[in-house]
């Protein structure tokens, strides 16, 4: 009993997530000498690009609202009170995006789109899973919340956080490993990514920000588009993208947008207003599903 205490304790007191001899932080020295701007908001052009987003400025921290997950006989169950992490992904200051940017970094297990437009196949990943990166790096907390809130539809987890850094994060040239430094340890910035994301989905706490505004999962109302949008913003001061399946009446998705002062990892973000238009009904109502029972768990701790 007291050799468990003795474990946790040195476990909160290594980092927030868990202790590691491996530095899992980029060099930012530079930093401090470039001009400070938010991201798609700079006037002169970005010279450092481990300093600010580019040109994947636009940063949109996604989420999933699903009702199962499939694979609830292995344990792969949603947070309860929670809608569940999706990524972190870096737009184009005009709404438009990279994606695959480093073959040498390919840990997607499916890769979607299985090939580029002008043909070229995204090979599937075969090798160790992502989890196995995270144990290396003893971020044994990282790799537990993570398995509670980031969770995958009909397929392993790992292959979601495989997918979101290999497809995005590969493309945000504040994850590039040039900014990691002389003393790099292969799969840092993937650690590094991992962190960033689960601190800016702790930003947009979805489920409360629609509790607290009255609206919670119900499989006999429904909600009007304008009503969410206006919840969200009284809380983030922007309007999310909300998505939404069969024809625009079932919630599933939200997006928000930001520019970022900084890193992705540490700087500072700002909603601003979605620039995808919604995909569910403006008119009709929308339905907020309650989760099938048995597909949840008690997330907290
Ligand atoms: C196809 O497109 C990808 C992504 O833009 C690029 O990396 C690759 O070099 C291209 N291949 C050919 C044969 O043009
Ligand atoms: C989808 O929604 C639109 C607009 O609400 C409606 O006009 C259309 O009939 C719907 N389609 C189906 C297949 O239900
Ligand atoms: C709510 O409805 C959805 C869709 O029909 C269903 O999958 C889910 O199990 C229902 N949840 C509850 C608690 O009845």
């Amino acid at each position: 009993m007291k050799a468990k205490i003795l474990v946790c304790f040195s476990l909160f007191a290594a980092s927030a997530f868990g202790g590691s001899n491996l530095r899992i932080y980029p060099n930012l020295a530079a930093c401090i000498h470039e001009p400070s701007f938010f991201s798609c908001e700079n006037t002169a052009p970005i010279k450092n690009t481990c300093c600010s987003p580019t040109p994947g400025g636009l940063v949109l921290q996604t989420q999933f609202w699903n009702t199962y997950t499939g694979l609830e006989r292995q344990g792969q169950r949603l947070p309860k009170g929670s809608w569940g992490i999706h990524g972190l992904w870096p737009d184009n200051c005009d709404s438009s995006f990279e994606q695959y940017c480093d073959p040498a970094r390919q840990y997607d297990p499916a890769p979607s789109p299985s090939s580029f437009p002008n043909g070229t196949v995204i090979p599937a990943y075969k090798g160790p899973g992502v989890d196995t990166f995270i144990k290396k790096f003893s971020q044994g907390q990282l790799l537990d919340y993570m398995s509670k809130y980031w969770i995958n539809l009909g397929a392993p987890s790992e292959g979601l956080w495989a997918h979101e850094f290999s497809k995005h994060a590969t493309c945000t040239s504040t994850f590039d490993v040039a900014c990691y430094g002389g003393n790099y340890e292969k799969h840092a910035e993937v650690i590094d990514y991992f962190e960033a994301v689960i601190r800016a989905f702790q930003l947009f706490p979805t489920y409360k920000f629609l509790a607290a505004g009255g609206v919670l999962p119900s499989n006999k109302t429904t909600y009007k588009l304008d009503d969410l949008e206006a919840i969200i913003k009284s809380q983030t001061g922007a309007v999310p993208f909300f998505g939404c399946a069969n024809n625009g009446t079932v919630l599933n998705e939200v997006w928000y947008f930001n520019h970022v002062h900084g890193s992705e990892q540490f700087g500072s973000y700002k909603t601003i207003d979605s620039t995808t238009l919604s995909t569910c009904t403006r008119t009709g109502g929308i339905r907020y599903l309650e989760r099938t029972p048995g597909s949840e768990q008690d997330a907290s701790n």
